[in-house]
């Protein structure tokens, strides 16, 4: 089979998308005009040259040493991942966030509730910091507690589904809901490891309630053999979810509605449109897409998996990568004997995970060599403790 190893235009990254065209600082300065920003760089922080920021954070980061280790997830860009210790999906960066005794500052690049997750599972000596504070996931926002607890006190109320239920949180979801599972008999799950997750749930009880994106659910129902029509979807802005009790009662999964924004804009369109334009591409998709687009790629997976299976692939294969840009623009820069492009020809970054600019990385990094732990993440008292329970059975299952 001969591939075509030029992209075709229509797949030139970042078409029609001003943040991926500015890797400048766009964001920052707009982020920075946002009023009830609650994390504001410093002033003194703005309008540093890109070189000048490199030589900064590599100055305070030999400084700082061994007492720091800086945690990167893949859909940083190329300008914080650099001086990532170690990087990688959710699920291994939770368990470096647990591994690493002898930093007492863990820097987060990547968004809020990992950054919470790492406090929580770090140590008691160690300080968790979040670069910028108004780096959190809208996926994860769209699970307030208080939804959340009206969902289950309904379902508690259900005759033939109360005690049947077990909650399982995806680690894309607040430390609060994390510890609400903890308390209720559930668990934590990430993209790598949901179907060993859910299988649990289902040995400990009869339906699975999954937050907060149901496309996750979805797929991972789907890969362990169950039908749509095992499925419902909880909508917190319908009474009672939006369906009759008689309906939960016989569903397995109910499925929070929440979606990851960046990922729900893969189509099945677009699957057609790269097999069609390039001959003998593979498409490889985040979990997070809609099921439809999942049910006919032709492999699915976290962060790290899409990475390794490009990696492991032969030179000259193609694949058409349905996930954060950033990630697959790396990816393309790294292996160039592979024709590598997004499912997506018009993709922006994941815009929250963009928020951590190499200027907000000098700022935390620079106080700390003063003796100043800035934009700290702490997660306290009964949260923190339930919340462990959940993330502690999550490690434990896989
Ligand atoms: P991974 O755990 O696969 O890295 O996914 C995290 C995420 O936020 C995906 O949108
Ligand atoms: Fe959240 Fe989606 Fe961004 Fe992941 S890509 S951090 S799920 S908004």
């Amino acid at each position: 089979m001969t591939l075509q190893l030029k992209i075709p235009e229509k797949y030139a990254v970042g078409k029609g998308c001003d943040a991926d065209r500015s890797l400048g600082d766009l964001l920052l300065r707009t982020e920075m005009s946002t009023k009830g920003n609650t994390s504001r760089l410093p002033k003194e922080y703005m309008g540093i040259s890109d070189e000048e920021l490199v030589r900064r954070i590599g100055e305070a980061k030999a400084k700082l040493g061994a007492k720091l280790v800086i945690l990167g997830h893949h859909y940083q860009r190329d300008e914080i991942i650099r001086w990532a210790d170690f990087r990688g999906d959710s699920f291994k960066l939770a368990r470096h966030a647990a591994s690493h005794p002898e930093a007492e500052a863990i820097v987060f690049c990547g968004v809020h509730f990992m950054a919470e997750t790492a406090d929580i599972l770090a140590a008691p000596h160690q300080r968790v910091i979040l670069p910028n504070l108004s780096a959190g996931c809208s996926m994860a926002d769209m699970a307030p507690t208080e939804d959340v607890l009206q969902c289950w006190d309904d379902l508690q109320a259900m005759a033939g589904v109360k005690g049947k239920v077990i909650p399982v949180t995806y680690m894309n979801s607040t430390a609060a809901l994390k510890a609400f599972c903890g308390a209720n008999g559930g668990i934590v799950c990430t993209s790598s490891n949901a179907a060993a997750v859910v299988k649990w749930a289902f040995e400990r009880g009869e339906k699975v309630l999954f937050f907060p994106d149901q496309h996750l659910g979805r797929n991972t129902g789907l890969k362990m053999g169950y039908g749509l029509d095992d499925m419902l979807v909880w909508d917190p802005f319908q009474p009672m979810g939006g369906n009759s009790e008689a309906a939960y009662r016989k569903t397995a999964f109910i499925l929070w509605n929440g979606h990851c924004s960046v990922h729900k804009r893969f189509t099945v369109d677009q699957v057609n449109e790269a097999r069609k334009r390039v001959p003998g591409v593979k498409i490889l998709v985040h979990p997070e897409c809609v099921h439809e687009v999942v049910g006919i790629a032709d492999a699915v997976g976290s962060t790290e998996f899409i990475i390794q299976t490009v990696t492991d692939s032969p030179p000259g294969s193609a694949w058409a990568v349905g996930t954060e840009i950033n990630l697959v623009k790396r990816l393309a820069q790294e292996q160039p004997d592979k024709l590598i492009f997004c499912l997506d020809p018009v993709i922006c970054p994941c815009s929250t995970m963009y928020r951590v600019h190499p200027a907000y990385l000098a700022w935390v990094l620079e106080a700390l060599v003063k003796g100043n732990v800035v934009n700290e993440i702490k997660v306290d008292g009964e949260v923190a403790r339930w919340a462990k329970v959940a993330l502690e059975r999550m490690l434990a299952t896989t």
